[in-house]
Parts: C-alpha cells; sequence; structure tokens
C-alpha cells in the first residue's frame, strides 16, 4: 500500500549580519563571556537591524530553501510560519512573506508554539499534504526576539537572538514503511499551567502593548529536559527506531547543557548531534531549520539519512519529529 509523504527537498536559513558577541554584552549588563559560555555555550547572537523585521529574515530564508530545492516561488501553495514575534498583530507574517515572494495563489498563516513552533508548524503542514490539499509547502521559523527582551535582565537577554530558517516540503507517494524519505512520526504536548515560568508579560487583549520576556530559568532547564527525553520515546516507540538509527539529532537550540543533557538520558552518540547554539543563541522558532540548513550546507544530512528533531518552549509546549531527509 503506497503512503503519502512530506518529503523535505530545501532548507535555508538567515541570519541577520550584525553580531552581538558576549564580551559587548558585558559592557551592557554585570555578566561575563567565562559565565554565558559555562551555561549555555553561546558565544555570540546575531541582531536584526532597524526595519528588518519578521517577515524580511524569513523571505530570505524562504528564497534560500526554494532555490536549494530548484523550485519557484509559484511551486509553493501552502506557507506555514512560526513565530513569537510577528511583524504586526495582524496580518500574518506568513502573507507578508508570501506577498515578498509574489506568490498569490494557495494559502498562508501564522502559527503560534514559541520554541516548539518549527516542530508544531512541520506537524501541521505534513497533515495538510497527507490529506492531499495541498502539495508543497514552505515551513519557516522566523524570530526577531530581540525585539520583546528585557535588555537590563542579564538572566534573559544573555540567551536569545534573531534569526529565520526554512524547509521546502514536497508530498510524495511512498511505500508505507521506514524506508521512505519523508515525515515518519510527529509528536506534539502542551500544557498551560506554565504559563508563569516562561512568557511574554504583554500582549494586544492584556495590556495593549508587545511586552517582555520573563523567565524563570532554572524551573525551564528542569522541566525540558524530562519532557523532551519522553516525547523522542513516544517517537522511538511509534516508529519501532532506536537512538542507534538516528543519523542526525538536531534538538532546538535552546542551550548546549538541555542539548548535551537530552542526549545523553536517551544514549545518543555526541558525534551524531548538531549544535549550532553557539553561533546565535535561541533564536526560538528559528532554531530548528537554521540547524538543519547549517548541516546540510556543510555536508553532513545526506539523503535517505534518519533526522530526530525536537523542541520546548514556552506554554510549556512540546514536540518531536523523525523524518527521512
Ligand atoms: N551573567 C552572570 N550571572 C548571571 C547571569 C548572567 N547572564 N544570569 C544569571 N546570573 C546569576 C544569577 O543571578 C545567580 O546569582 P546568585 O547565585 O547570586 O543569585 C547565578 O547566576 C545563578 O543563577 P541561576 O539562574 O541559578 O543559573 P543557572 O545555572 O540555572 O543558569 C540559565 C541560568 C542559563 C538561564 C539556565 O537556567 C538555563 O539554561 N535555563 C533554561 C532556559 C532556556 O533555555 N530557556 C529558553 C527558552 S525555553 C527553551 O528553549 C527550552
Amino acid at each position: 500500500m503506497t503512503l503519502r509523504r512530506s518529503v523535505i527537498v530545501g532548507c535555508g536559513h538567515y541570519l541577520p549580519q550584525r553580531v552581538l558577541s558576549n564580551a559587548e554584552l558585558a559592557k551592557m549588563v554585570d555578566t561575563s563571556d567565562e559565565w554565558i559560555v559555562e551555561r549555555t555555550g553561546i558565544h555570540n547572537r546575531h541582531i536584526a537591524a532597524e526595519g528588518e523585521n519578521t517577515s524580511h529574515l524569513a523571505t530570505k530564508a524562504a528564497e534560500m530553501a526554494l532555490d536549494r530545492a530548484g523550485l519557484k516561488p509559484s511551486d509553493i501553495d501552502l506557507i506555514v510560519l512560526a513565530t513569537a514575534t510577528p511583524d504586526y498583530t495582524f496580518p500574518s507574517t506568513a502573507t507578508q512573506v508570501q506577498a515578498a515572494l509574489g506568490i498569490t495563489h494557495g494559502a498562508a498563516f501564522d502559527l503560534q508554539a514559541v520554541c516548539s513552533g518549527f516542530v508544531y508548524a512541520l506537524t501541521t503542514a505534513d497533515k495538510f499534504l497527507q490529506s492531499g490539499s495541498h502539495k508543497r509547502a514552505l515551513v519557516i521559523g522566523a524570530e526577531t526576539f530581540s525585539r520583546i527582551l528585557d535588555w537590563d535582565d542579564r538572566g534573559t537577554c544573555v540567551l536569545f537572538g534573531d534569526g529565520a530558517g526554512a524547509v521546502v516540503l514536497e508530498a510524495q507517494e511512498g511505500k508505507g514503511d521506514l524506508t521512505d524519505r519523508g515525515i515518519l512520526s510527529t509528536h506534539l504536548r502542551s500544557d498551560g499551567r506554565h504559563v508563569e515560568k516562561l512568557y511574554v508579560d504583554g500582549g494586544p487583549s492584556s495590556t495593549k502593548t508587545t511586552g517582555l520576556l520573563r523567565m524563570e530559568g532554572k524551573e525551564v532547564f528542569r522541566y525540558a529536559v524530562n519532557y523532551l527525553a519522553e516525547i523522542i520515546e513516544e517517537a522511538f516507540a511509534a516508529t519501532g527506531l532506536t537512538a542507534a538509527d538516528v543519523d542526525w539529532f538536531v534538538p532546538h537550540q535552546a542551550n548546549r547543557r538541555i542539548i548535551e543533557a537530552t542526549a545523553r538520558k536517551l544514549s545518543i552518540d555526541p558525534a551524531k548531534v548538531v549544535v549550532t547554539v553557539q553561533n546565535h543563541g535561541n533564536t526560538s522558532a528559528a532554531s530548528i531549520p537554521l540547524a538543519l540548513s547549517t548541516a546540510y550546507g556543510d555536508g553532513r544530512i545526506k539523503q535517505g539519512d534518519v533526522v530526530l528533531m525536537e523542541a520546548m518552549g514556552g506554554g510549556f509546549t512540546w514536540g518531536s519529529a523523525l523524518i527521512r531527509w
């Protein structure tokens, strides 16, 4: 029996030009390069220029993904864009990207699951493609977190950065077994009781302002490793694959310690873990496609490889995806 699969046929990313180093941050708040590197693994983050919005970053990442896929914007009939930092309260950033790419058909919408946004968006687009309603989707994670940071709060401002990543998903017929290319399994969870551990203290309905990011870092860390390990075990149980079958582990790039602790808990070989957080900090929904695009670009991820992704973010939301590239 054949099965419709969503295959990644292209990926791309974009980071704003301006790099903000730990040393520069140490001049702005009471911190040090040593503290940031030891606790997070982060060395640099990129900051969007004035007038450079989330949709601009997203469009550049999408163009690179289309180029690598050998496709034109008009080949796309669905855009799902994950962001917690949209250009406007409305319309969606996805429609701004659609317009920038010159696409006038199909559908485009935003999706909000903060740092888990890319896994949520990938899962959503996969359902559209599996149903047969759409053929090719751009799945984008794009953020300008620099705009919602409290630059006086050393506990949060050192952690985040701006960026975008994108993949092109194409519906293809598979055999229905694990040798198929494409998305093999996705798993999403949320638990809204944890809002106060990680949230932005504003919004159109509550304060009529944008607000700033607030976080209880230690608590987030504690939950992250356990939830992420659980949701990956779920993906392994659903497919019958194990840590030994994974060619590349591409986690949400929040913090090197969370990534390493999760990999260790699941007995994933450290040599298979893709880590890019040192170069761009936590870019929320953009971090997984950014890491995917980097590891594809440098020749690590190849066609046929099994790639495991996971993320956790505000809400809490968390999720995992197992794919064959
Ligand atoms: N520089 C120097 N000192 C700092 C800084 C800083 N930037 N930030 C906090 N400190 C101080 C604290 O004030 C505290 O000082 P005190 O002992 O005098 O009170 C001390 O360092 C220890 O603070 P903790 O918060 O206990 O430090 P911890 O070891 O937990 O590290 C961190 C903090 C890095 C935020 C960690 O908790 C973490 O990584 N949490 C996960 C957060 C995360 O990744 N969130 C992203 C969104 S969710 C996600 O993507 C999974």
